[in-house]
């Protein structure tokens, strides 16, 4: 099954349960919200998931593009993504958890043919704020599918403020054999539906209230599920990166961990210039400055004469197709393209700035200061280049 086919059969399962399907929005949150990019997909919904009336109904689901720059650091092990879809659902004050939690136990074993034996569930259990989550921790059991009880993996907040509560994750078995252990004690339990009871928010001094509704919030990784449906070890397996995968190797000889790497970033650099960002050294520019840096300095690490002139456009159209963002690859390459020249230029000029006398002791901050005003060395840079 490819990624369209398990979006298409996800979206028509809410469907037939009166979801309304929304249209997932672009990378960018509307003017005003303090992120720079949508990290989840109830991200553009909170308004609704606070209280107001959502105009297409109260229940819903759509599939969302979401950028995370907190995994960046995870990127290249089997699951984490910067760039990733997110299909969700929601219960705008309708039906509760246990319902949502039967629903997507129906779609993985009916609906996509999971050996229900492959399942693990993980359920909220309790805190001194709230109880434990028994009508999960029943459905569950109900359904025969193992349960771990857990305090702080199961309460989910877009923050350190707002809408948030318990919630009970579903994992997928993806190692070889029968499955052993448990989702927090053993990886190969990969977490692939999160569904969410929004019961509470909270406030500015740390506290819980009640929300005025009870909502039910779930997201699952589109690349994550894709993949174990594929039988394929990793993300950067799934469909979604066959032209990466099959153009980038022959190009620059890299290994596993490090061309995991530059498809992510490159690709995620592709979907953020599709979403119209520019590189910058402030904001969401800088996030799409740095992806194509740390994919330059992967790059150069083995042969500096590497380049992203090499790169045809084939993954670049692919992957703007595949987001139907409607902007020329040709001149996504040329944004990149120009952004690799800034940087060989940066990284000359930093050598030699920092080769004079007065940089070559400890930098004090002002050095740092005048480094990033002057020269527009950013301190991560300046870090680099003195350990080179
Ligand atoms: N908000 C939850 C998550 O991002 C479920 O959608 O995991």
């Amino acid at each position: 099954m490819n990624t369209e086919q398990l979006v298409k059969t996800f979206i028509e399962y809410f469907e037939e349960r009166d979801h309304h399907r929304i249209v997932g929005s672009t990378l960018l949150p509307p003017p005003g919200d303090p992120v720079l990019f949508t990290t989840s997909g109830m991200h553009p919904l909170t308004p609704y998931l606070e209280g107001r009336p959502h105009p297409l109904g109260r229940r819903l689901v759509n599939v969302q593009r979401c950028l995370r720059t907190t995994d960046l650091e995870e990127v290249g092990d089997a699951t984490h993504l910067t760039v990733f879809e997110m299909l969700g659902t929601w219960s705008l004050g309708d039906y509760d958890g246990p319902l949502s939690l039967d629903w997507g136990y129906g779609l993985l074993t009916e609906g996509l043919g999971i050996d229900p034996g492959l399942l693990h569930a993980t359920v909220h259990a309790g805190d001194e704020q709230t109880g434990p989550d028994t009508d999960s921790l029943h459905l569950w059991q109900d359904r025969g599918v193992p349960v771990e009880l857990t305090v702080d993996d199961n309460w989910w907040s877009n923050g350190p403020v707002g809408p948030c509560g318990p919630d009970s994750e579903i994992f997928l078995w993806s190692g070889e054999g029968p499955p052993r252990s448990t989702p927090t004690r053993d990886d190969r339990w990969v977490e692939v539906w999160n569904h969410v009871t929004m019961s509470h928010r909270r406030l500015d001094d740390g506290s819980l209230v009640p929300l005025p509704r009870r909502n039910v919030d779930t997201g699952l990784g589109v690349e994550r599920l894709a993949s174990l449906l594929q039988g394929k070890p990793s993300v950067f397996e799934c469909d979604v990166f066959d032209p990466w995968r099959r153009l980038v190797p022959p190009l620059w000889s890299l290994d596993e961990t490090s061309l995991r790497v530059v498809c992510d970033h490159l690709r995620s650099a592709v979907v953020v210039r599709g979403d119209g960002v520019r590189p910058a050294n402030t904001g969401r520019g800088y996030v799409l400055r740095r992806l194509v840096r740390r994919v330059l300095t992967v790059l150069w690490r083995d042969d500096p004469s590497r380049g992203l002139e090499d790169l045809p456009e084939e993954p670049v159209r692919h992957t703007l197709d595949h987001f139907r963002q409607d902007i020329r690859s040709g001149g996504v390459l040329r944004v990149l393209r120009e952004e690799e020249h800034r940087f060989r230029r940066l990284l000359e000029r930093g050598r030699q700035v920092l080769a004079r006398p007065r940089f070559r002791g400890r930098l004090t901050e002002d050095d740092c200061h005048y480094l990033h005003d002057t020269h527009g060395l950013p301190r991560e840079l300046i870090t680099s280049l003195r350990y080179e």
